[in-house]
């Protein structure tokens, strides 16, 4: 790994009483991160074993002599983790995060700090080992999760109130991190979480960054140690960040990060790819969950929406890869991408002709898309499932795109590609300014 010396000095940030390490080199540190969009996270651990979320041992109140027992009979099958990257790969993502260390405590990797890990208990190996291999297998880029908060430590509450706890806990939280980024070669994303019972301070939380970045100079990191790091993280919902600053939302495909046998509430293919885009047009991420099985497998619903996810974006990459962030009020029936000035069109429900439609002259001639409030002047337009290219009518209030077939062209959403002369942005409220009296929203971002 990179020396000290690589790393950007501790930089204070206007207004920010705090040192920012890493500040420096992020611009270029984060470059595939913007690019990538689209990333897996896998939640997999003892509580997979139970099949009732990851937070059984907590919310259902189980002695920690007992939930230990669990980690006897976690014995996943060799090498899961290679069908979890051909998914992911499959499914369009970029890039894995995996849960080296939940909050039940129990760690997925060898460590000479505990025996409350994988090599030395069920599964006998180092699953994030297979993890990391499986990955780069693939041309994924790598992140582990790593929970601060720890429910079977002894020192994991006591450390609040309890000086030498407090120490001997941090000391083996810095550890353990540590054991992370020496022994698995480059890791990509560091994804912390739940800093509860301490403040940054006491987790000695810039230490730790300090430490990350002279092992992992390339690495990005999250902002769950307390610290702001590299970017935010908005939780089962879309929150786009100031302009400027990072985020990625993380997401259930059903309601459930672990594995959870009687969880069915699973989202379609249509509200993941609609949410990637809803992401992209905010600028930020979109890092979606599996809660693999105990052996390692993946629920079938879950491998079946990636794949159809993944087929869409073969065809529409375009339009969510490498694009930027844009100014765009919501469209109940579309959301918008855009790179440079290509403006791409999702449209969710695809407006086939109905007899209202026959009616107004503004619907014809044929399945019309219409959008008010583009302030661009277009240029071309294409479908980009067919190539085939799309008619287009201007005015002062909008853009109509005509003669489309009748039939959404595209399934989940059908993207339409429209080349501008300038950055596209849409305002809906410029359509009639004295309607002003209400203003559309700007959904989720
Ligand atoms: C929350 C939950 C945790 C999950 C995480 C993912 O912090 O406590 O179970 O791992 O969110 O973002």
């Amino acid at each position: 790994m990179g020396t000290a010396a690589a790393i950007a000095p501790g930089l204070r940030a206007q207004g920010n009483p705090r040192p920012d390490p890493g500040a420096a080199t992020r611009e270029q540190r984060m470059r595939w991160w913007h690019e990538a969009k689209f990333g897996m996270f896998i939640h997999w651990g003892l509580y997979s074993v139970i099949g009732q979320h990851e937070w059984a041992m907590e919310i259902e109140g189980v002695p920690i002599p007992q939930y230990e027992i669990l980690a006897q009979h976690f014995k996943p099958k060799p090498n899961a983790a290679r069908d979890w990257a051909r998914l992911a790969k499959r499914a369009g993502q970029k890039y894995m995060v995996m849960t080296t260390k939940h909050h039940e405590g129990f760690c997925n990797f060898d460590t000479k700090l505990t025996n409350y890990c994988a090599t030395k208990q069920g599964p006998g190996r180092d699953l994030v080992r297979e993890f990391v291999e499986a990955a780069r297998a693939e041309g994924l880029r790598v992140g582990f999760y790593y929970s601060l908060m720890d429910w079977h430590h002894p020192d994991g509450a006591r450390c609040a109130h309890d000086e030498a706890a407090r120490k001997r806990f941090v000391e083996y939280t810095h550890g353990l991190i540590r054991e992370l980024m020496s022994n698995y070669g480059k890791i990509d994303i560091l994804w912390y979480d739940v800093d509860w019972p301490l403040t940054p301070e006491q987790w000695e939380s810039e230490r730790m960054n300090q430490m990350v970045f002279e092992l992992q100079p390339e690495i990005i990191v999250n902002n769950r140690n307390g610290l702001p790091g590299d970017f935010s993280t908005p939780e089962q919902h879309i929150q786009a960040s100031e302009a400027g600053r990072a985020w990625e939302t993380c997401m259930t495909l059903n309601d459930s990060w672990g594995f959870q046998r009687g969880d069915d509430a699973w989202k379609t293919p249509k509200t993941i790819a609609r949410n990637l885009a809803t992401c992209a047009r905010g600028g930020g991420n979109y890092l979606l969950n599996i809660g693999p099985k105990p052996d390692g497998s993946v629920p079938e619903e879950s491998v079946r929406i990636l794949e159809k996810v993944g087929d869409w974006l073969s065809t529409n990459g375009k339009a969510i890869y490498g694009t930027e962030r844009g100014k765009f009020s919501f469209g109940t029936f579309a959301e918008y991408t855009r790179r440079g000035n290509t403006l791409y069109v999702h449209v969710f429900y695809w407006p086939s002709h109905t007899p209202a439609a026959e009616w107004l002259s503004f619907y014809q001639p044929e399945t019309v898309v219409a959008i008010g409030g583009l302030k661009a002047k277009v240029r071309a337009a294409r479908l980009l499932k067919t190539g085939a290219a799309v008619k287009y009518e201007q005015s002062d209030i909008g853009v109509r795109f005509t003669g489309l077939p009748n039939d959404a062209p595209d399934d989940p959403m059908t993207v339409i590609e429209v080349e501008c002369d300038s950055e596209p942005s849409v305002d809906h409220n410029a359509i009639r300014p004295e309607w002003k009296r209400y203003k559309v929203g700007t959904r989720n971002s």
